[in-house]
């Protein structure tokens, strides 16, 4: 049965495809059963014979790291969870945190909004369309970079920078009082995550919140809605990429979707309530000289329920310049393997280009 479409952006795109307005809408559309070409996902080579694995699959599982033993554990307590927290930053660029400091209820309240705000009409989340997330503070959209996307992505998200200074959109109502617990909250995590990851790497506690200028730090939440969609074997929500910043701290609805890189093989990560999954991402890679590893990861989509995910991005100033950390090099036996570059134009040379795994990382790499 032939459905009828939903209108489509007017948008300038380099590559002659069309985007509509929102996947949300294109889902919802009458008698809808198969997704435009535009959105099949085209894999690319170096995925092929490619090995997806549940997380409970594997017998190397997903590093657990219990948070409370990092604030308030022992003398030993501690030092072995500084150590498990630099393993897993090695080993996984991936892991899953427990017994944090957040709590459930404003958890689940954040999920809560971040759903209505896609549930507004569509005219109410246009008005933060067209603008750049780098220079404005709220931006909404569809796929990743529609101007620059070979092929669609399922997914449609909002991003709002909420640190140095915090952005809000006005609808709906309750967001901005729960969106900035939720943003000071996170923020708090994520520093003091960082405070152990410096001390995992043999630096001073506040080493990374102070040459990564953390005062002025950029946080900031994107939020990702994945509506069902007819086609998932044809389809992919977020390719594989690796995130900028220093650490993102995700949570989602109870629906999984994402996947991470391990070993060469895709892991399935279910949806465990009530933890953030901790996402190395480039610019600790960067500052650790590459001993640490960001996180290949990409969003599987589904045709059950809708999921959402959302990311709190914990990322350097803008104007930091991100490089290696020179107590870390050594000429001959560990030499800087990355050129330093500017937070601000690290972000840019993502959003400007086809996000594909490494590709920005890889531009920096010496
Ligand atoms: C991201 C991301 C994955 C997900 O927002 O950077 O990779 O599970 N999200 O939605
Ligand atoms: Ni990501």
């Amino acid at each position: 049965m032939a459905s009828t479409l939903p209108p489509q952006v007017n948008q300038k795109s380099n590559n002659g495809i069309t985007p509509f307005t929102s996947v949300k809408t294109l889902s919802e559309s009458p008698d809808f059963n198969s997704i435009p070409s535009s959105y099949t996902y085209t894999t690319n080579p170096h995925d092929e014979n490619e090995i997806v694995a549940d997380q409970d699959e594997v017998n190397d599982p997903i590093p657990v790291i219990d948070y409370s033993l990092l604030i308030n554990g022992n003398h030993d307590q501690r030092t072995k969870t500084i150590h498990d927290i630099g393993k897993a930053c090695e080993e996984w660029g991936f892991f899953i945190l427990t017994n944090h400091s957040v709590s459930k209820s404003l958890m689940e309240k954040m999920v809560d909004q971040v759903f209505a705000f896609f549930n507004l009409k569509e005219e109410d989340k246009q008005v933060y369309a067209d603008k750049e997330v780098t220079d404005d503070s709220i931006k909404y959209g569809t796929s990743f970079n529609v101007s620059g996307d070979k092929n669609l992505f399922w997914r449609d998200f909002i991003k709002i920078i909420v640190h140095p200074k915090f952005h809000s959109p006005d609808k709906p109502s309750g967001f901005r009082e729960t969106s900035a617990e939720y943003s000071r909250k996170t923020w708090k995590l994520g520093r003091e995550l960082l405070k152990g990851i410096s001390e995992s790497l043999g630096l001073e506690v506040n080493y990374i919140d102070k040459t990564m200028n953390l005062d002025s730090g950029l946080q900031m939440l994107a939020a990702n809605l994945y509506p069902p969609c007819p086609q998932p074997d044809l389809a992919m929500g977020m390719p594989p990429h690796s995130d900028h910043g220093l650490l993102n701290l995700l949570i989602q609805n109870g629906v999984s979707g994402l996947q991470v890189l391990h070993n060469g093989k895709w892991i399935n990560v279910s949806s465990t309530s009530n933890c953030f999954l901790v996402l190395v991402s480039d610019h600790l890679e960067i500052m650790s000289n590459g001993k640490y590893k960001s996180v290949v990861h990409r969003a599987a989509v589904s045709n059950g329920a809708t999921r959402m995910s959302l990311a709190t991005v914990i990322a350097p100033s803008l104007d930091t310049v991100v490089e290696p950390a020179s107590e870390l090099l050594d000429n001959e036996s560990n030499p800087a393997a990355y050129v330093g570059m500017k937070h601000i134009d690290y972000m840019k040379l993502q959003r400007n280009n086809q996000l594909y795994g490494k590709s920005v990382l890889n531009k920096v790499k010496i």
